[in-house]
């Protein structure tokens, strides 16, 4: 197994080396690939996403990915992992939210947000017209690409036995680009029978996350509403120290904790590294490495029960200390 590792920015290398402490431990013969991205490359280089590393992430079976940072205020700078996910056509967003055992978490909830990747108002289409004071972002929806996430969605749903999936839209106002969206999702149900569709307008499913987040399953939607409902989401069940997702193409895929490059714990060895062993334990079960994935969830877990975490969760490990006691319940 040939794994492409993408530390990056701030706390990106240092999440990312425990990540592979753990890897290592589950699968002692992974090939690790190391590749640079990222701010402080292009500060080197003029480069934030070289060929050279396009190469090995294509040459490897997944990718893990720490963070960046993208400064804002750099004409025509553009952050280097919406660029990964765009130059490998990394359709699929796929977040789990499931509780802990832990104060911060509610409990009850194990759902999947399957979220579009490519398109909707984030496609890049945009004009300013009426000298600057009439601005417009086109809400782009194909049939190719619905089709993809909505079947997607249901496979999910189906190999990881989830009862139901829930499409999310706003097709009562959008009704052109999320009206296609809407009708796709129900054609393809169709085809999939054995796992029921419903519907939710994505201000009640906003509400309905907070009033009974145990009543999802899998949730499907256009990009920009699975943006946001990810991250309201990820808060019931621990937030940014713990959530992790993957981007999922035809053949490259690429995990990543949901976290950025968090400047302020930067070089401090305080960062919470949970989200990327998150991370590289779905990356595992992508795989098919079912065994070593749920060893890691029930270190993870452990830690958590016996508050052996960073400060963020209050406890008082570093970094580097909250990898070494996932791996020592992993023994
Ligand atoms: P951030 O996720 O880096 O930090 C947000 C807050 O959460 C901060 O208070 C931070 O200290 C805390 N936090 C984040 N991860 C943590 C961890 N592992 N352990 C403990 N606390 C943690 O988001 P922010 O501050 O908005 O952005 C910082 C930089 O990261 C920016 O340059 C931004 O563009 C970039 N970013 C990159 C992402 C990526 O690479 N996928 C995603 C989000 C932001
Ligand atoms: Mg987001």
């Amino acid at each position: 197994m040939r794994i492409c590792v993408l530390p990056g920015d701030g706390i990106g290398p240092e999440v990312c080396r425990e990540a592979v402490k753990v890897l290592k431990k589950t699968e002692p013969c992974i090939e690790l690939i190391y590749g640079d991205i990222g701010y402080e490359y292009y500060t080197k280089s003029g480069n934030n996403l070289p060929e050279e590393t396009l190469r090995k992430v294509s040459s490897c079976d997944a990718t893990l990915f720490g963070a960046v940072t993208t400064p804002p205020n750099i004409e025509n700078y553009s952050s280097a992992i919406l660029k990964l996910r765009r130059h490998f056509n990394l359709y699929a967003n796929i977040r789990p939210i499931k509780s802990i055992p832990h104060q911060i978490s509610r409990p009850g909830i194990n759902m999947v947000i399957v979220r579009e990747n490519t398109e909707d108002l984030y496609s890049g289409i945009e004009r300013v017209e009426d000298n600057g004071d009439r601005a417009i972002n086109e809400m782009v929806i194909t049939r190719k690409a619905s089709e993809r996430i909505i079947r997607y969605a249901f496979s999910l749903a189906r190999s990881q036995g989830y009862k139901k999936v829930t499409c999310v839209h706003k097709a009562n106002v959008v009704r052109a680009a999320c009206g296609l969206f809407r009708k796709i999702a129900f054609e393809i149900a169709d085809e999939n029978k054995d796992i029921p569709l419903d519907e939710m307008i994505v201000d009640a499913c906003a509400m309905q996350l907070i009033r009974s987040p145990e009543s999802f399953d899998v949730l499907v939607t256009t990009n920009m509403f699975g943006d946001i409902l990810s991250d309201e989401a990820c808060m019931l069940v621990g937030g940014l120290g713990l959530a992790y997702s993957g981007n999922i193409g035809k053949k490259i895929s690429v995990f990543e904790p949901v976290h950025g490059s968090a400047p302020k714990h930067a070089g401090k060895n305080s960062a919470n590294p949970l989200a990327t062993i998150l991370a590289a334990k779905m990356m595992l079960e992508h795989l098919g490495k079912h065994e070593s994935a749920k060893k890691i969830e029930d270190a993870v877990i452990e830690c958590i029960r016996k508050n052996k975490v960073t400060a963020d969760l209050g406890g008082s490990l570093t970094c580097e200390q909250a990898g070494d006691a996932v791996l020592e319940e992993m023994r």
